[in-house]
Order: structure tokens, then sequence, then C-alpha cells
């Protein structure tokens, strides 16, 4: 059998520094734990507008389609913000999402113990926190029609649309309760249906799939008092499932109760391929942060986690899955930190690579 392919897709900003590193912890599993992977690398995003003029070549998109998983780092820039919206790198990313068909993104925000003290709330609220945010990615908002900025009487009018099948909304919330019998069985769907009518079809199609699951207990919020809730009692949550843009919303919120955007990776999966796995794409939350790109400060652990998440739902290896999650979870507690993570008189400040040298270090340890 040929060995599990994986397109690295590094994009702009920290997102091809944070690739780098990555690429070394794939090389130590394939040294150490006789893991092989077909790499191959492309561009995304404004690097690949540099050279192709799109942010998105077909030929990249085509070999997306066909590889095993996807590894995106982040994509953007300010070299890019006055580009024409349809060239933008951020619909390089969305193409991604959408042709590939990535309906269920899973966004966990786990609270390394080492790092509860970062988080901008109490440390009694957020340590051993451990939420899995399900967002619905491929419709709503982000893809409605009509869209666009047209003249009325005069006027510029700017149209989105949110729009849900039931369809839609079904398969997300089958990832959502699947997710949730793996974990404390504990869901709960946030929509607006107190104002939108997707947000009560929302709701009915969520409760009848329920009836699949009936171990799982199941709640509904509205969006707004789940932002709330989540700076308020985040460990109320087991497993959160939303649309497209309440999910964006409320996973950036979710991320910063663990202390950094530049801890929290993501897989986006979409229905099984011929060899039984689910087409697949996984990248960190954080952006490209050019702020402070090229200078080794960016926290690589949001990208290598998101490598742990592709050997657990993409290659089915759970167990080597966590001897990563360990690994890193073992470094953070031995005080390593970049800049991100602000440090005391009891840790070493690291660059990237730093960082990437301590989990090598602690997964040489876990043979
Ligand atoms: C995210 C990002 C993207 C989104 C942007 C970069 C298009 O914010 O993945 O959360 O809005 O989905
Ligand atoms: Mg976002």
């Amino acid at each position: 059998m040929s060995n599990p392919s994986l397109l690295i897709l590094p994009g702009d900003g920290i997102g091809q520094e944070v690739m780098a590193e990555v690429r070394r912890v794939i090389d130590w599993f394939g040294a150490k734990r006789d893991m092989q992977f077909d790499v191959s690398e492309d561009l995304v995003g404004g690097a690949a507008y540099d050279k192709h003029g799109v942010p998105l070549h077909d030929d990249t998109m085509a070999k997306a389609q066909e590889v095993d998983a996807v590894l995106l780092g982040a994509v953007g820039g300010p070299a890019y913000d006055d580009l024409d919206f349809s060239v933008k790198p951020e619909r390089g990313l969305l193409r991604l999402r959408k042709e590939m068909d990535l309906f269920a993104n899973l966004r966990p925000a786990q609270c390394f113990d080492a790092l509860s003290d970062f988080s901008s709330l109490k440390k009694e609220l957020v340590a051993g926190l451990d939420i899995m945010i399900v967002r619905e990615l491929t419709s709503g908002v982000y893809f409605g029609e009509p869209r666009g900025i047209h003249m009325e009487d005069n006027m510029r009018v700017g149209i989105n649309t949110q729009r849900y099948t039931e369809a839609e909304i079904e398969r997300g919330a089958r990832a959502a309760f699947e997710m949730a019998m793996k974990r404390d069985k504990k869901l709960c769907s946030m929509e607006k249906a107190n104002v939108m009518e997707s947000g009560i079809l929302w709701r009915d199609v969520v409760t009848e799939v329920h009836a699949d699951y009936p171990e799982v207990e199941l709640s509904h919020m509205y969006a707004d008092n789940g932002a709330m809730q989540l700076v308020r009692a985040p460990k109320q949550f087991d497993v959160i499932y939303t649309d497209n843009l309440f999910g964006d919303i409320l996973s950036d919120c979710a991320a910063m109760l663990t202390g950094s955007l530049g801890m929290l990776p993501s897989a986006s999966l979409g229905a099984p391929m011929e060899n039984g796995r689910p087409k697949a794409m996984y990248e960190p939350v954080h952006g490209s942060a050019p702020d402070i790109m090229g200078q080794g400060k960016a926290n690589p652990i949001a990208c290598i986690l998101s490598f742990a998440m592709a050997l657990r739902y993409s290659f089915d290896e759970g167990a080597d899955a966590t001897r990563l999650e360990a690994a890193i979870e073992k470094v953070l507690a031995d005080g390593v930190r970049t800049g991100d993570l602000l440090s005391d008189e009891n840790s070493t400040a690291v660059s990237t690579s730093g960082m990437t040298d301590a989990i090598l270090e602690a997964l040489d340890a876990s043979l």
C-alpha cells in the first residue's frame, strides 16, 4: 500500500515559519515511528496571488482533492489588503473549504494546566477546560446567495444571505453528536431562533437528529447568550454545535479562554473518500500575524497540534496523536515558552524552532 499523502500549504506570514516546524515533526514520526507520508507543498493565499494572480491555483485545488489530508498554515497580510475582494487571500481558503465540502470544522479549546494563568479569565474558571466547538463550515452567510453590493435609489446596499438547508444542518449535527458520544455526551446547539428563521430550522433539525443519539444530553442556547456563558462559566460546555458565522465568532472567544491563540488547532472534515478516510484539512486557528513574521517569535504549537489532529482523524493513529499532545503538555509544564506566552522567572524563552527542539526532545523521551 502506498504511503498516505499530505499536501502542505504554508500560506502567508508566520504560516511559512510554523509549517517548517511541522515538517520537522512529520519527519520525526517518519524516522522514529515508521510513519511515512508522501509530502508535497504548494501555495495558497497571498503567496499564490504573487505567483499566479489568484489566491488558489486550479492545479492546487485539484491536488487538494486528491490527497489524504491538507495541512494549511495561514493566509493574508497587509500587502494584500487593497486587492479586489475576489482575489483576496481568504478567498483561497474559503474555496478549499467549499470545494472539498469540509462541512464539519472541529475547534477544540483546551486549557493546558501550565497555561491556566495566561487566560484573561480567573484561573479557576478555565483550569481543566476542554470544549469542542463543531462549526458548520460550508454554508450559511459565508456562501449564501444573493450577495454583493449594488445601487438602490442612489444608495449603496450590501447584501449577504443566511441560508441553510436541512441536509446541511443535519450532517453537521451528526458530526457533533458523534463527537459528543466520544466525549462527555453533552451537546449544546447555538443559533438565534428568536430572530432568524434559519435558526428555527436549525433548532428543529438538531432536535430531530437527537432521536438517533438518545444518550447525549442536548440543550439549545441563543448564540448571544452562548457568548456570554462562554466567558461566565465555560466549563458548563462539552460539545457546541453552531453555524458558520456564529462558529467563527464563538471559537475566537473560546480560544482566548485558553490564554493564547497560538495554541489552538482545528480540523475541517468532509465526507469519507474511497479509501474510507474523510476529506480533511487541518489548520491552526490563528492568522498570519504579519507583525511578528520572520522574527522567530511565532508559536508553532497550534500548527503542530493540527498535525496531531490529522494523525487522529485522518490516519487513525490516535495513540501517536496523544503521544504528540503529551509531549507538548510536558514542554509547557517544563516552562518552555514562545513570546506569546508571557513568561516568568521559572520559564525559558525560546524561538519558534527552539519550541520544536523541545517538543522533539520530549517525543524522543516518550519512546
Ligand atoms: C477562521 C478565519 C476565517 C473565517 C477567515 C480567515 C476567512 O477567521 O478560520 O476562523 O472567517 O472563517
Ligand atoms: Mg475566525
